[in-house]
């Protein structure tokens, strides 16, 4: 076995670049349409916009989007990438990888060495292919050079009660050592079972089968299984960091977003497993008020309104200070599926200060439905100026969210029909309109009588990035 001095250090993020739509709908708007109550969407589920694509994005287009950007902004060769994988649920096709597409990028430079190809379940899909590319770096088939994890999805619903629970977007990590933010070691739980929550069974439709209801419990129930197993693994590879964990020793903590307010839920949920963990002499001083759920079990409580209640009070506080900031983008675009809890970091680095994350612990948890999930944190670097650039590199997220357009829930229903009628079509020519496209994005030209689908760039505007 090697020994763990000659792995590299410090393995995590270099960069990060983050792709949402050019348009989105209202959600109050999308209330109104819908004939669901005001206030359902917006603070029933804790939403304000939802991004969409019309038919001229795809899976292939947002990976061939946001890997460019990556590259461009961060000026990195594209001979310095030996692996590349991507985690999406949005499949349009089923045996050729959307790695494969992203390797056109690749063809002028001459290097098609790169490892790595697609991974899916559900959201989780990002998760794992960041794990795959650190794993790289961390392994004797590491070649010195960087790895790309790069997730998209666009997440559509059938009209009714999920639709509101869509969104779209991507993401691209470039991995490697001595990295601002550090996935730490030893530190990853993880939780995987059989269940039908949402699922695509119906391979011609973009449309999951979705039992929003067992959804919800399976994610909680995921979350405490992975909380429970950190926290054992923590003592296990912390001795030094003496006291138990809970979530004190987190200073973020982030989640996959199928909707802020699931998110919000979660953080009482995590509350609730650290009253459940506390011994009953040290309970009453620490959580007052709270003895009557002393005989509570985790089973028996994903839908008790009074608990939920009781510890959402309970740790409002947690809430604002450590995860409120990472829904920035889960609030205003919507479900991303596999970028959305990367979608959650990005949040957190363009809403916090960089000096109130220099060295600072943030948690994570990604869940992908029929059930993958895992519980990491990651640590960010000691080095102020490193991670102020670092963090700098994403000023340009605010401007980009606030240029999105403005689409009216009737134009949004019929963009919706589009797609839903020509998924999978060919020969196929896209109808949606190019000039609402951010510069720099790619779209799909046409699919031809053998799926063969072509894709072209809006202009960039400066150095080749917007
Ligand atoms: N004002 C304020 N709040 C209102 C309201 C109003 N006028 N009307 C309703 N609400 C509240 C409800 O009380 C409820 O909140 P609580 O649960 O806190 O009580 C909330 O709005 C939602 O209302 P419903 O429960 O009645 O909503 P629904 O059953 O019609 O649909 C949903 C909600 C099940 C989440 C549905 O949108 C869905 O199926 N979404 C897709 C599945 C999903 O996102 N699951 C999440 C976990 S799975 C996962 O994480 C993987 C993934 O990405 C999909």
């Amino acid at each position: 076995m090697a020994s763990t001095t000659n792995w590299p250090e410090k393995v995590g993020i270099l960069a990060i670049e983050v792709l949402f739509p050019s348009q989105y709908v209202d959600q109050t708007e999308l209330e109104q349409f819908d004939g669901a109550s005001a206030g359902k969407y917006t603070i029933g589920l804790g939403q304000a916009k939802m991004g969409f694509c019309s038919d001229r994005e795809d899976v292939n287009s947002l990976c061939l989007t946001v890997v460019s950007r990556l590259l461009e902004r961060h000026h990195i060769k594209h001979t310095e990438i030996g692996r590349l994988e991507v985690g999406t649920e949005t499949i349009v096709d089923k045996s050729k990888s959307v790695k494969s597409v992203l390797m056109q990028l690749f063809a002028d430079s001459g290097n098609t060495d790169i490892e790595g190809i697609d991974t899916t379940n559900a959201c989780y899909g990002g998760t794992a292919a960041l794990f795959n590319a650190v794993n790289w770096l961390e392994s004797s088939s590491w070649d010195g050079r960087y790895a790309l994890a790069v997730c998209a999805d666009i997440a559509v619903y059938a009209k009714g009660a999920a639709r509101p629970t869509g969104g779209a977007g991507a993401i691209a990590m470039l991995v490697g050592p001595n990295a601002p933010l550090v996935l730490e070691r030893g530190l990853r739980a993880t939780h995987m079972e059989h269940a039908y929550d949402f699922y695509k069974p119906d391979l011609s439709s973009e449309y999951p089968t979705v039992d929003g209801k067992l959804s919800i419990q399976c994610y909680l129930s995921a979350l405490d299984t992975c909380y429970r197993l950190y926290r054992k693994k923590f003592e296990k590879v912390q001795p030094k960091e003496s006291s138990a964990v809970s979530l004190d020793k987190f200073d973020a903590i982030i989640f996959h977003t199928p909707f802020c307010k699931l998110v919000q839920k979660s953080v009482g949920r995590l509350s609730f497993n650290d009253f459940l963990l506390t011994s009953e002499e040290k309970r009453a001083a620490k959580y007052p008020d709270l003895e009557r759920f002393n005989n509570s079990t985790l089973e028996g409580t994903y839908f008790d309104r009074d608990l939920e209640k009781a510890f959402l009070t309970q740790s409002a506080e947690i809430f604002a200070s450590k995860t409120k900031k990472s829904l920035l983008l889960a609030n205003q675009v919507g479900n991303m599926y596999t970028p959305s809890v990367y979608s959650g970091l990005v949040s957190l680095l363009i809403s916090e200060p960089p000096e109130s994350l220099v060295d600072k612990r943030i948690a994570v948890f990604s869940y992908g439905s029929g059930l993958a999930a895992s519980m990491y944190s990651i640590r960010v670097t000691s080095d102020a100026e490193k991670f102020k650039k670092f963090a700098s590199q994403l000023d340009y997220v605010l401007p980009l969210l606030s240029s999105r357009e403005k689409v009216s829930p009737e134009q949004f229903s019929q963009l919706m029909e589009v797609r839903e009628k020509n998924n999978h079509a060919a020969p196929y020519t896209p109808t949606g309109k190019v000039g609402i496209l951010f510069p720099g994005t790619y779209y799909l030209k046409d699919v031809d009588a053998l799926h063969r689908r072509t894709y072209e760039r809006t202009p960039t505007i400066t150095n080749g990035v917007h």
